[in-house]
């Protein structure tokens, strides 16, 4: 367990880092934001995108992995799939018409996309052959904490709808994670008996990906989703975080 500790103390001092893009890219010193407002909402269109993405990959992995999920741990994701298709609306509602089509746009591309994504391929094929946890740590303790830790930052954003919106949204998120960070401990725990979850935590060093913090999936072809996770902070490409460019 103390090597449990030790890759989360790691990923949580990722987190600062993504703290810290945040803070700098949409903040002047002074605590006045640095990008317009249309910028914001345009970021805000692409993360409502993110939300129904989260929303497609949960899906997939319960339509396929559903029956290998602890009971406790089904409920979690079944209502996580829930709070992220609300997550969705309440960002789409966010942004005006002209980026609500955008979104559209964007979101009828998500399955050819997520087909296409070779990362999100091999996580399905470990999900299809019965281990469901990679994927579900990715996104949990991943693609949440880093999310929880951006929102956060968002917390005295100068627009009353955006800072309430982020305000439920964020503590949904931190549970997401909270709850990613539980089925890791299960696994630890189950890992000295079952070799399919021991491939989960071990070898976690194994993560590929070229560490740009975007959203995107860990090219990794195994479990190993969290150890390499601080790395993908170090990256800096930070692609998910910046309002798109004029
Ligand atoms: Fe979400
Ligand atoms: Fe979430």
């Amino acid at each position: 367990m103390s090597t449990l500790a030790a890759v989360l103390e790691k990923f949580d001092a990722s987190k600062a880092k993504v703290r810290k893009e945040i803070r700098e890219g949409f903040f002047n010193t002074d605590g006045s934001l640095a990008i317009t407002e249309d910028e914001l909402r345009a970021w805000i269109a692409d993360r409502a995108v993110d939300e129904l993405k989260v929303v497609m990959q949960l899906s997939a992995v319960l339509t396929k992995a559903a029956h290998h999920l602890p009971a406790r741990m089904l409920v979690q994701v079944t209502e996580q799939v829930s709070d992220e298709a609300r997550h969705f609306d309440i960002l789409r509602g966010l942004v005006p018409a002209h980026l609500q089509a955008m979104v559209d746009a964007k979101v009828a591309e998500l399955p050819a996309k997520l087909a296409q994504d070779t990362s999100w391929a091999s996580l399905m094929v470990s999900v299809e052959a019965g281990n469901p946890f990679a994927a579900l740590l990715d996104i949990n303790i991943v693609h949440e904490g880093y999310s929880a830790a951006a929102i956060e930052e968002l917390a005295d954003i100068p627009f009353d709808d955006i800072r309430q919106a982020y305000a439920g949204i964020g503590a949904d998120e931190e549970k997401h994670h909270e709850s990613g960070r539980e089925l890791l401990e299960w696994l630890a725990r189950a890992s000295t008996a079952d070799q399919l979850t021991h491939q989960v935590v071990a070898g976690a060093h194994e993560r590929a990906g070229g560490g740009a913090m975007s959203w995107s999936w860990p090219a990794a072809d195994t479990a190993a989703i969290v150890e390499g996770a601080h790395e993908r902070a170090a990256g800096g490409a930070m692609s998910w975080s910046w309002p798109a460019a004029k």
